[in-house]
């Protein structure tokens, strides 16, 4: 039986008082989310429990019980707050996927530090953009990272702390530098934690939008009651699980379900800090016998790639539930997963923006391949008319799909930008930015992004923060960055480039050009293909035509031109 019960019958009844209850929180109560996934974890008698089963790139393993996470946890909020750091602000979290980056993101809430965490292959001009703008305080990190936080310290004299989490005593730590270490630091048994309310800010999440450099989503403590009952209604997650989210804590779906969602539950949960691999990925499966996994449509395609045979060399029986986020889960990519684990992918919708899933398959529920599911119970979702934004009654007609605002973990600011976060809602809707239809089951069927966002591999790049970058470059003059298609990754950036007068186009200056995007954004932001052109289609106002150039990646119609500079 799943712990959601059937559909229909949920959907009717539901109420977040649901949630409230189970995590015995009523209106007016403190809710810190640093206590719900380890204190009270411990309170419920599981502290023994393992929380983290931790995989180093080497294959060393570590395991933490939930008392362990509670005095970590304890630890690194006593030694944020003794250092200086204060509720409210904002503290960055930069490192691999190792057990600190998870216990750090608890320990900042448990002191009623903001946490903002960033992902950890992020070059300089990426960290500077994203720790400008929230004012970050301090920032978290290991020595790998700590040559990229030198070289930007300079611009950012609000960053006054950098601490390190392994420092090994080697080189002197420099200006601002702190070390700290969980292992050897003495242990704080009790810690008073913040008495955080449910507005109160938690996590500050940065997402790519096409114009403007990437906003931060700000949550708050109570979207908690989202993430916990949407990982025990779609994740199903129950007291012996085994639970693996592949996705890294620098973005949402690796703190709401890689972090907030299993704990809170009181979930063992699986994290592998090591790159993608089929067999590794597999072993680790094998290994440590997951049951659940959350993972993305990038990874189901490499791993599809390889092929059935390769998941005939393992034993993969420990598995009983999986899904799937980031990016349309193709009905292929549902059908071979039937087929070759037995067990069917169910893709989720949401973003960075919603906090939690907001339309998705559920347990139980009869899937259509292809198709994102129904709304939770508890949202009230629609597809809106694309010119008068009235949701569309009419069955199998694309809309943009908008929310009902007032779910628990809906976003509360685009931190310093209220202009945007406001545009966001429309007719007392919030919409996603997103299209789809809806058929006679009221099942939804996505179709693309209503804007110039690049999803590659299920992370959102700008097209705007990338142009900026490239316009750095000594011998770009112009550029447009847009989506190319990709098998495994649905989408990578292509640019467009108009070279300064007397620079000659080579595969020298190509390979420079995407290195230089790499280093200074992130490998994600790398053009993958770099098209050089005499110039670039722009609308009168002068506005880059990205669509136009996209819609020829895609080989789709060109739409209307009419507005081209030079028709
Ligand atoms: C955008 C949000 C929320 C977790 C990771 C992404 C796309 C997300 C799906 C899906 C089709 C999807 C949308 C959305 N997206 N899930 N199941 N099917 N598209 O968070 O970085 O905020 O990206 O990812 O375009 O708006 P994010």
């Amino acid at each position: 039986m799943n712990n959601m019960g059937p559909y229909d019958e949920i959907r009717k009844k539901f109420n977040w008082n649901i949630s409230e209850n189970e995590l015995g929180y009523k209106d007016g109560d403190d809710i810190n989310i640093g206590w719900y996934c380890s204190d009270r974890i411990c309170d419920q008698g599981k502290g023994e429990k393992v929380a983290l089963i931790w995989q180093g790139f080497s294959g060393e393993v570590k395991k933490f019980t939930f008392n362990d996470s509670r005095i970590i946890t304890n630890t690194m909020a006593s030694f944020l707050q003794k250092t200086g750091v204060e509720n409210g602000d904002r503290v960055c979290l930069f490192m691999d996927k190792i057990p600190e980056l998870y216990f750090g993101f608890l320990g900042i809430l448990k002191m009623g530090g903001i946490a903002q965490p960033l992902f950890s292959a992020f070059g300089g001009e990426s960290l500077i953009t994203r720790l400008e703008d929230a004012e970050t305080k301090a920032i978290i990190t290991q020595k790998k990272h700590l040559g990229k936080v030198r070289k930007i310290r300079d611009e950012l004299p609000g960053l006054e702390y950098i601490i390190v989490v392994d420092y090994d005593g080697k080189k002197p730590l420099q200006e601002r530098e702190i070390a700290f270490s969980m292992e050897d630091s003495e242990k704080i048994e009790k810690f008073d934690v913040f008495r955080s309310k449910a507005e109160t800010p938690s996590v500050l999440h940065y997402t790519s939008g096409t114009t403007g450099q990437p906003k931060g989503a700000q949550h708050v403590h109570y979207s908690l009651i989202s993430q916990y009952i949407s990982s025990k209604y779609v994740l199903d997650l129950k007291d012996d699980d085994i639970y693996w989210c592949t996705a890294d804590p620098g973005w949402v779906t690796g703190t709401s379900y890689g972090i907030i969602g299993p704990w809170s539950n009181g979930i063992t949960q699986c994290v592998l800090d090591s790159g993608f691999k089929a067999e590794n990925w597999y072993r680790f499966i094998e290994d440590q016998k997951i049951t659940v996994w959350y993972s993305a449509p990038t990874a189901i395609r490499a791993l599809m790639k390889e092929g059935k045979s390769e998941v005939e060399k393992f034993d993969l029986s420990s598995l009983r539930h999986l899904c799937s986020v980031g990016e349309p889960l193709n009905a292929e990519a549902v059908l071979w997963s039937t087929d070759t684990y037995g067990l069917t992918f169910h893709d989720t919708f949401w973003q960075t923006e919603t906090g939690s899933m907001v339309i998705t398959n559920y347990p139980g529920m009869e899937i259509k391949p292809g198709s994102m599911g129904k709304p939770f119970p508890g949202i009230e979702a629609t597809v809106l008319d694309l010119k008068t934004h009235e949701p569309i009654e009419k069955r199998g007609v694309v809309g943009l799909i908008a929310l009902k605002p007032g779910w628990p973990s809906m976003f509360r600011a685009y931190w310093n930008n209220e202009k945007t976060y406001n545009s966001k809602f429309i007719n007392g809707w919030y919409v996603c930015g997103d299209r789809a239809s809806i058929d006679e089951d009221g099942y939804y069927w996505f179709v693309g992004r209503d804007d110039d966002v690049i999803n590659t591999g299920g992370h959102l790049v700008g097209p705007f923060e990338i142009e900026s970058a490239l316009l750095e470059h000594e011998s770009v003059a112009e550029s447009a960055v847009v989506g190319k298609p990709d098998p495994v990754n649905m989408e990578v950036v292509k640019a467009f480039i108009a070279l300064k007068p007397g620079v000659e186009a080579s595969d020298m200056l190509e390979l420079e050009i995407m290195n230089f995007i790499r280093k200074k954004l992130s490998p994600l932001a790398m053009p993958q293909d770099v098209e050089f052109v005499d110039s670039l289609p722009k609308t009168r106002s002068g506005k880059i035509m990205r669509r136009m150039l996209r819609a020829k990646e895609w080989g789709e119609e060109i739409g209307d031109t009419s507005t081209l500079e030079d028709d």
